[in-house]
């Protein structure tokens, strides 16, 4: 799939936002290594600590259906600028692919990161063996 689809595919994943508190609405979609995709949004809470990003609820949607390599995800928002990953999803992200496309879109079209160049010398699980 190419990364335009995926972006247009993450916007649809956007309609479905859940932001009523900060009214920033984000969406993802997540390209499984097999080529299936997983959308997802942000979902607030009125106890803010409750809420889960558009990036972790497209991953979580593919881990918990069996999905755990992924080639690609792309994110977007309701803003004009491009909308790079929280911390959190970086290191959410990192725990399945290491190397994955961080594709995302804004006014002047997409761009595409890598995960590595968002999350440099990441602390990985093979640490834990160690
Ligand atoms: N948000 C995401 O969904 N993804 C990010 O990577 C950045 C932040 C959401 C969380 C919250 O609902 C809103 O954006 C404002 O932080």
């Amino acid at each position: 799939m190419d990364y335009k689809k995926l972006v247009e595919l993450a916007y649809s994943g956007m309609e479905k936002a859940y932001a009523p508190y900060s009214n920033f609405t984000v969406g993802a979609a997540l390209l499984t290594n097999d080529d299936k995709v997983f959308t997802g949004c942000n979902v607030e809470c009125a106890s803010y600590g409750g809420t889960n990003c558009a990036e972790r609820t497209a991953i979580f949607k593919a881990v918990s259906e069996g999905y755990r390599e992924f080639k690609a995800i792309a994110i977007v928002s309701n803003t004009k600028d491009l909308t790079f990953p929280c911390g959190i999803c970086r290191q959410v992200i990192n725990e399945f692919c290491v190397d994955i496309d961080i594709v995302l879109d804004g006014k002047d079209g997409y761009k595409v990161f890598t995960l590595k160049e968002l999350l440099p010398y990441a602390f990985n699980k093979s640490e834990l063996d160690k």
